[in-house]
């Protein structure tokens, strides 16, 4: 079992805390060149019914509705969850004392304790290639929408920030990049058919951006997050000046390509 869908290392080092996820979404948000947001672009794709109930399963820190917090609509009864009580501990801090309220659980999307056709929508974003039984996940997901529920989940495309292993690699070969776009399981490119094995109607649409970084700390903390293997303090060292001399040899800034998007699926 590779580490992307490994529960063991996600719950315990990746995702015990927003710690490193945090490293990887500050690099999108200081140099991602769509200055939009992709909280933001996320949010305008839920064409939703004033009145509705809504699952988030693999919340994250719940930055989605933090982002987004004045344009929830009151009406809105929305549960967020992860299965890394880490995660939902910094979601409900993240998200206490707003206007709106939420709701709180600890669920493996493999196995969602709820009866059949409660939600409205369900929402995944950015983590159906973690989870080891996505076919499982994903009948779970059909199970707990109501007939005309949404479900949306965003995801990565396979030339996704491609750049990053490449530049880790002539840093150094022997250390392993943990998660690696090609190899993933559900991309823009492969999880329709995944999907429309329990949904009869699938949409898809890419956020266009790209990442221009010129602060060498920044990549760095972003490729530790992403590795399997910790850096002693000269190690790191030597990262930071390796970036730094690739930043000079193009013009002060290294350039990622990214490619992200969001599906749309339902039933007719
Ligand atoms: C890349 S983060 C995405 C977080 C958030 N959705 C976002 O877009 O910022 C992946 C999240 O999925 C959660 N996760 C991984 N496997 C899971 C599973 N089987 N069930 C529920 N959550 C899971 C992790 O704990 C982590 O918070």
């Amino acid at each position: 079992m590779s580490k992307l869908n490994d529960p063991d290392y996600l719950l315990n080092e990746q995702y015990q805390n927003a710690k490193k996820l945090n490293a990887r979404i500050r690099l999108h948000v200081e140099f991602s060149i769509n200055k939009y947001g992709w909280c933001l672009w996320v949010f305008d794709h839920f064409n939703l019914p004033k009145i509705c109930r809504i699952l988030e399963l693999g919340c994250g820190p719940g930055d989605l509705w933090l982002e987004n917090i004045s344009r929830i609509p009151a009406g809105w009864e929305i549960t967020l969850s992860d299965f890394s009580p880490g995660m939902i501990e910094q979601a409900r801090q993240n998200l206490a004392n707003q206007s709106h309220p939420f709701k709180f659980e600890i669920i493996d999307a493999q196995s969602i304790p709820y009866e059949d056709r409660q939600f409205d929508a369900v929402i995944a974003n950015h983590f159906l290639y973690h989870v080891p039984d996505r076919r499982k996940s994903l009948s779970e997901i059909h199970r707990v929408l109501k007939e005309n529920g949404k479900f949306f989940c965003s995801t990565i495309g396979e030339t996704h920030m491609q750049e990053l292993p490449a530049l880790i690699e002539k840093f150094d070969p022997e250390i392993e990049t943990v998660f690696k776009s090609e190899t993933y399981p559900f991309t823009l490119e492969n999880a329709k058919p995944q999907l429309r094995e329990w949904f009869s109607k699938t949409e898809v649409d890419r956020y266009p951006d790209d990442l221009e970084i010129t602060d060498a700390d920044a990549i760095v903390d972003y490729i530790l997050s992403s590795i399997s293997m910790s850096m002693d303090n000269n190690r790191r060292e030597a990262l930071k000046r390796f970036m730094e001399q690739e930043m000079a040899l193009n013009g002060r800034v290294i350039f990622v390509k990214k490619d992200s998007g969001i599906f749309k699926a339902w039933n007719l």
